[in-house]
Formats: structure tokens, sequence, C-alpha cells
């Protein structure tokens, strides 16, 4: 699924939609990133009429983009808007996912490069991630008023209550039921045409990655001098790097699990560890020791990666080089420095040549290996 995406930026590239992704406002938020601030009442920006004329061709699009199944380009079709909006989040949350591993010798680069994952604990982890991201892209697109099917949360209007007493909706509030129920249709499709044990815990994984969500209810205060007599709130979705760190730590809990007797379900592999919430990662398979290159199991290998000479952890050179040892390279650059502050207000530095010694481990001694870069 997740690599079906980056399929779909390449599609619609070539059914010459290129077009599209420049027709939208010039300073479209990244999805991770906090929104535009939505006071109170302020209007929606209204979607541009050329972004949604240009739509037109969703059929060519849609039919261009491989690896969907039917059910997906018929959603697709229906909503050639959404995928673009999917299409621009893509970046996202692959960045949130590198963000995640950087110190791990599977570090989430393998899925630009377009390789399968075993139904291992970081296959959970992407499905989930993908699947938030759907939830974020589509949610963070109905706010900004760029689908026709959705927009703000119709359900927060009136008035209502929270610890510091009432309160009235206003503004903006994520549409975040709609963002779920549209990742839910479509990324799931893929998944109910299989019912093995990856299917299971695809679907698995992706729900869990659609439940998460930090939405804190954002305030503004009123009345006289910001006495906070009157207050207007909107529930606005959270960073998606708390998505992420979330869905980290999902990952370092997760759970095997085994396909139960009759195959419509799992259970705990292990009888002495608890079983899986709907809230948990599952997975199926052990993961490799991602040392060494191996298209099969989604690994890349470590020769090349930089490595930390003083960590203890995952990022040392000992642990990310499994043992091959390293190269050493001195390299200077230019860094900012000496920065002072002037009245008022500009700070300036110096430019500073820093040495910094880089460590990257060595590659494997074995013939048929090929340079990663
Ligand atoms: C999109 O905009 C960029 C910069 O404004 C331009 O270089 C590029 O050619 C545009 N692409 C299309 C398909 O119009
Ligand atoms: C290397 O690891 C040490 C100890 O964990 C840490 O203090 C340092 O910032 C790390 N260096 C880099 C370049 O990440």
């Amino acid at each position: 699924f997740f690599l079906f995406f980056f399929k779909v930026l390449q599609g619609a590239a070539i059914a010459g939609l290129g077009v599209l992704l420049n027709a939208s406002r010039p300073s479209l938020p990244r999805v991770g990133a906090r929104g535009s601030p939505r006071a109170p009442g302020a209007a929606l920006p209204l979607p541009s009429r050329r972004y949604m004329g240009a739509v037109g061709s969703s059929r060519v699009m849609c039919d261009n983009v491989p690896g969907l199944v039917s059910r997906q380009r018929q959603l697709c079709r229906r909503h050639p808007e959404a995928m673009l909006s999917i299409g621009r989040g893509v970046a996202a949350w692959t960045a949130e996912c590198q963000h995640q591993f950087r110190r791990h010798r599977w570090d989430c680069n393998a899925l630009e490069r377009g390789q399968r994952l075993l139904g291992s604990r970081e296959s959970a982890f992407v499905h989930a991630i993908s699947s938030a991201g759907v939830v974020f892209a589509i949610t963070r697109a109905c706010s900004q008023g760029e689908l026709k099917s959705c927009s703000c949360d119709p359900k927060k209007k009136g008035s209502a209550k929270d610890s510091k007493g009432h309160f009235d909706w206003g503004g903006c509030s994520d549409n975040i039921d709609y963002g779920i129920k549209f990742a839910r249709a479509f990324v799931d499709a893929k998944e109910r045409k299989g019912k093995d044990a990856r299917a299971l815990m695809n679907l698995h994984n992706n729900r869990a990655g659609r439940k998460v969500g930090v939405h804190p209810v954002e305030c503004k205060c009123h009345g006289v001098s910001g006495s906070c007599t009157l207050r207007t709130c909107w529930l606005a979705m959270a960073d998606f790097r708390k998505t992420g760190d979330y869905l980290w730590k999902k990952y370092n809990g997760a759970i095997q699990v085994v396909m139960n007797q009759d195959g419509t379900g799992f259970t705990v592999a292990n009888k002495k560890f608890k079983k899986p919430t709907k809230n948990d990662l599952v997975y199926f398979e052990s993961s490799p020791d991602y040392c060494i290159r191996d298209r099969d199991v989604g690994s890349l290998g470590t020769a090349g990666r930089v490595c930390n000479q003083t960590s203890r952890g995952m990022d040392s050179c000992e642990v990310m080089c499994c043992g091959r040892g390293y190269d050493t390279s001195r390299v200077s650059r230019m860094t900012k420095c000496e920065c002072k502050f002037h009245w008022c207000c500009a700070v300036r530095c110096q430019d500073c040549l820093e040495v910094v010694d880089i460590h990257t481990c060595k590659a494997p001694k074995s013939a048929g290996w090929t340079s990663r870069t």
C-alpha cells in the first residue's frame, strides 16, 4: 500500500496532471505541520476553481495508477482531489518514518526503493503510520476546503463544557471522523481481497494507525481584556510528530501473533505475553538483522551508513556496522558560530570552519554485494 503512493505521484505525472499539484494554493501547509491559524469564525479558504476544474481527467489518472484494487480505483475516480491530498502526504509520513528509525539498521529508506517487507514489526509500523498519514492528509484537506465531500466537523456546533467551564464551538474543527472513514475505506480495500495471515495483520495495524491521534481542543479567550469569560474552541489535530512518537512506542511494544486454528483471527504467539489490544501493533515474522542487503526482506544493509562512535545504542558503530568495522573520514564544513544578537532585531553570525570525523560502516566482504550508492 505504501509503495502505491509513490506510484500515485508518478502516476499523476505520467498522466500529465503535474499541473494539479501546482494549481493548489502556494503555501499549502505540509501534513504534519501546524495548519494556518484558524481564528474562530474565520471563513474557510475556498478551493481554487482551477484546481477543482482540472480534476476532470481523473479517469485518466486513476486508470494509470498501478497496483490499485478495483474498489480503490472507484474511490479514486469519485474523489480525485483526495488522492492528490494523500499523494502530498506521502512525503510527510515517509519523513516521519525515517525520523523515528534514524538510529536503526532498518531506516525506512527501503520503502522508497520499492522493496517489500516480511510480516515483521517494521511492516506493522509502516502500515500503521501510512494509515495514520491518510487520516491526517484527508482530515487536513477537509479543513482546508480542498475536498468536495467534506469540510470542517459539522458536529462541533453550539456550546459544550470542559474542565474549565462552558465554551462555544467555533472556527474550524478538524473532521477526524471523516478522515478515519475515508482511510478505512481506501486503505483497507486492498486487504479485504486476501483472508490470509498477512491480510489480517495488515488490517489490524491499519486500524491501530487510524485510531491514533492526540486531538487537543484549542481555545481562544474573549471578554474584557482577555479575561476569558467567553471561550471559543475548536478541535485540532496534533502535529504528526506526536503520532510518529506514539507509533514508535507501539512499534517497540509490538506483539508477535500466530494465526488461529480456524484462520479467522490470531492469538499471541508466546502465552507469557499479554494479548494484543486493538491499539497494539502485531506481527507474524521475526525481523531479519538488516545487516546485509537482501531485497526479499526489505533490507538495504548497513554498508555506508553513518554510525556514532561514542554512542552505546543502536546507532553505535558496533551495532550499526554489525561488527564489520567502519571507515573514518575527516570532513570540514562551514557552520554558523559566535552568533550575536543586535538591537534590534537581528542575529549576526560568523562563518566557522568545523572539522568533524564521519564514521561509515564497511561493506561485507561477500561477493555479489553491490554498493548502496
Ligand atoms: C510547477 O511549478 C514549478 C515552479 O513554480 C515549475 O518549475 C514547474 O514547471 C511547474 N510544473 C508544472 C507541471 O506546471
Ligand atoms: C553520538 O552519541 C552520543 C552519546 O549518545 C551523543 O551525545 C552524540 O550527540 C551523538 N552524536 C551524533 C553526531 O549524533
